[in-house]
């Protein structure tokens, strides 16, 4: 099926029940206003548009939470981040994943700041020029911080449009063909509010699994509801098999607790980020991957293995732990124990040093606020 024949074929009018949806049903979200602010004309900072679709392309909206409140509290204007030190913006993003992300927020702040006066450009032409904003993140800024009428298809929009038209053709081939329906049903005001309806009915009532179709707003022009095939929706062309590289991570621990870390390299996967020693990865366990790659000799013990998946390859790191008490070398340094948590370790770092020295990453509690009430 090609663009055109969803355009002519599958035309339900959603916009309108959708966005009685969502004046209803949307989820409060830091970075959003509410839709009554929304129809009374007013607009969402951009800058704070801006960051929470960076950061939501990592991770799902509870795990961003957290990260966005204290990104914002810390810097609440684009100028503020970026007067920030890189190193503070890796350490607050430790966690969050995809580490050339964060390096792109920095660029794209200090763009903004220096190049456009602390204002976003309010077009997807001008949104797409800036570092780390491509196609996706250029129409949801547009549609939600300048009420432009721009396409923004995410996972949940892929979901929810395949289902509504029964689109035959697999992902990823099927993108520009949703697109373009996406496009046509666009309402002429709220484009915002659009984009953010359809992403909150995939999050909560057109889920992958199980989706609550007899709560749907939009279920009358659903053609897979009809059809009942709502789960063969979207159908997914099948996974090519990660390569598996192996590896070995030295988590040196010092006699006051401290954990030996060093630098990574600034480009390249987890680029800048911090780690303990560990060898190169490599498709075999042999003399690069093993411990004959310890950084020195000590008393080696294997105290587990990690995995990790990254885009491109599965990850499995042999961690051994050691004690060791020596001057850190030249680009490495001792980590005490309640610095930890705040040392920008990508979330593979962290479980490899949590399985040499279990608890050892943890935030230590802030003293004189116990944690006596669970939200
Ligand atoms: N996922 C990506 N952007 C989002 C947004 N603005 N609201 C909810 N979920 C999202």
């Amino acid at each position: 099926m090609n663009a055109r024949t969803i355009r002519t074929n599958a035309r339900p009018p959603i916009s309108a029940p959708l966005l009685a949806w969502y004046d209803r049903h949307h989820r409060r979200l830091p970075w959003r206003i509410g839709p009554a602010d929304a129809r009374a004309g007013r607009r969402a900072d951009p800058y704070r548009v801006w960051l929470s679709e960076i950061m939501l392309q990592q991770t799902t909206v509870q795990a961003v939470k957290p990260y966005f409140e204290a990104f914002t509290e810390r810097w609440p204007t684009v100028e503020a981040l970026a007067a920030a030190p890189a190193d503070d913006i890796m350490k607050a993003w430790a966690g969050l994943g995809y580490y050339s992300r964060a390096r792109n927020l920095k660029k794209c702040a200090e763009t903004v700041a220096q190049a456009h006066g602390g204002r976003f450009p309010d077009d997807v032409e001008g949104l797409k020029a800036l570092p780390g904003i491509g196609d996706y993140t250029a129409a949801a800024i547009a549609a939600i911080a300048f009420a432009r009428p721009a396409a923004v298809v995410d996972g949940n929009v892929e979901r929810v449009m395949t289902r509504l038209a029964a689109i035959p053709t697999p992902l990823p081939a099927a993108k520009p063909a949703i697109r373009a329906m996406v496009q046509d049903l666009l309402p002429a005001s709220r484009p915002g509010d659009f984009a953010q309806a359809t992403m909150d009915l995939g999050a909560t009532i057109c889920t992958p699994k199980r989706p609550a179709c007899p709560l749907c707003p939009i279920s009358e022009g659903c053609a897979a509801f009809r059809a009942g095939t709502q789960d063969e929706f979207p159908v997914k062309a099948p996974k090519a098999v990660k390569p598996v590289r192996q590896g070995a991570a030295f988590v040196a621990e010092n006699r006051h607790g401290a954990v030996l870390l060093r630098k990574r390299a600034e480009k390249g996967l987890l680029g800048g980020m911090s780690e303990p020693p560990t060898s190169a990865w490599t498709a075999r366990v042999d003399g690069a991957a093993g411990t004959g790659a310890a950084p020195f000799a000590a008393d080696w013990r294997a105290a587990g293995t990690v995995t990790h998946v990254f885009t491109h390859f599965e990850l499995r790191l042999t961690v051994y732990h050691a004690r060791a008490d020596f001057e850190a070398p030249a680009g490495a340094w001792w980590s005490a124990r309640a610095d930890l948590a705040g040392e920008a370790l990508p979330t593979v770092m962290k479980k490899a040093i949590e399985t040499a020295i279990p608890g050892a990453t943890r935030k230590p509690a802030a003293a004189g606020r116990p944690n006596r009430h669970k939200e």
